[in-house]
């Protein structure tokens, strides 16, 4: 059979075009495939046949014939697309899963309970009107320890065992000791009043026990406005104290020092675990330090370009860890970093 009359042509795409759309399978599809393209092919018959023609027949038969195998070998490697991915509807529901059984068998995790501490501490603060501000975990020099009134040499830096980065000018940058840089980049970006908490990771090369473990988390507090004095800072901490660790809860400020603020003090709580007996957590005392805090230094606010003699302000800093671990009676703060879920799960 050949083709050389263009009806029959267009009748045998036809057909063959029928049969693609109905080809249930890939095997199929190869079948017919076979009778455009292979050996028994009256397409390719046809082609062969066209050097008995008419000379002027023969391109158009030609192109005819052409542009029938072009137009079929589309529709077949379009079926076979579809054959070989199924169709949207039904690959959605083959890839359905029974999430409901998953569930059955995982259990859900939540959020760590240092982040948890950490929400609820920027809340109470956020209720008090303070707004929330981060600042970097690596740091200069000037941020972490200059601004703060600890020129170089300063004895003070001695009390943060710091881990410093090693870079080809040695000593000039350093993981953040404490969350106290970021209260010199928020007043070096915003004029006063200042109102924010600034809660953060810190590190020291401090040895775990206890109370202690080298990485952790402070809030950093700074109110900076006029006429601000101790006993604002004070009443704030009181406010704080009694919002985060219920209002039976006891505190005390007691003196101490820190190079950029004056007067400076440390606030501390009745020890929970021991309810204020005198327990390994608290090294026997009964109480437990959450942090430091002051009057803002004059010193720093000359070094942020605020005009000390208009501005007065305070500041605090409390670690994360150690409220979320008074809160929660934990005896030993190591457990908050060892990711046991026996001990995490509890929260
Ligand atoms: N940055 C001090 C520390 O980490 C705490 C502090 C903050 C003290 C703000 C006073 C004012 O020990």
């Amino acid at each position: 059979m050949s083709l050389f009359d263009p009806s029959l042509l267009a009748a045998a795409e036809a057909a063959i075009a029928q049969r693609i759309a109905e080809a249930g399978g890939l095997d199929d599809l190869r079948a017919i495939e076979d009778e455009v393209n292979g050996r028994e092919s009256v397409f390719l018959a046809t082609r062969a046949e066209i050097g008995m023609l008419d000379k002027d027949l023969r391109p158009q038969v030609g192109r005819a014939v052409n542009d029938a195998l072009r137009r079929l070998d589309d529709l077949l490697s379009q079926r076979r697309d579809e054959l070989a991915s199924p169709g949207e509807e039904q690959g959605l529901s083959a890839e359905r899963m029974d999430l409901g059984e998953l569930m059955a068998v995982s259990r859900r995790g939540h959020l760590h309970l240092v982040t948890q501490a950490q929400m609820e501490l920027e809340d109470v603060f956020l209720g008090m009107g303070f707004s929330v501000a981060e600042g970097p975990e690596v740091e200069t020099d000037w941020y972490n320890f200059e601004a703060l009134n600890m020129p170089p040499d300063h004895p003070a830096r001695g009390m943060f065992d710091t881990f410093y980065l090693q870079t080809p000018q040695p000593g000039t940058l350093m993981l953040r000791t404490h969350t106290s840089p970021v209260q010199v980049r928020l007043m070096e970006s915003e004029r006063p009043p200042i109102s924010a908490v600034m809660p953060g990771v810190v590190h020291r090369r401090d040895t775990a026990d206890a109370r202690h473990t080298p990485t952790f988390h402070q809030i950093e507090g700074l109110l900076v406005d006029r006429g601000v004095t101790f006993g604002d800072l004070a009443g704030t901490i009181e406010a704080f104290t009694s919002a985060y660790f219920g209002p039976s809860a006891r505190s005390r400020l007691r003196p101490s020092y820190f190079p950029f603020t004056e007067p400076s003090a440390e606030f501390e709580i009745t020890c929970t675990i021991c309810a204020g007996a005198g327990c390994r957590t608290c090294s026997g005392t009964g109480w437990i330090e959450l942090g430091g805090c002051g009057l803002v230094d004059p010193a720093v606010f000359d070094a942020v370009g605020i005009d000390p003699e208009e501005w007065t302000g305070f500041a605090f800093g409390f670690g994360i860890d150690r409220c979320a671990q008074m809160r929660h009676s934990i005896a030993d703060m190591r457990a908050l970093m060892e990711n046991d879920l026996r001990f995490l799960e509890q929260f």
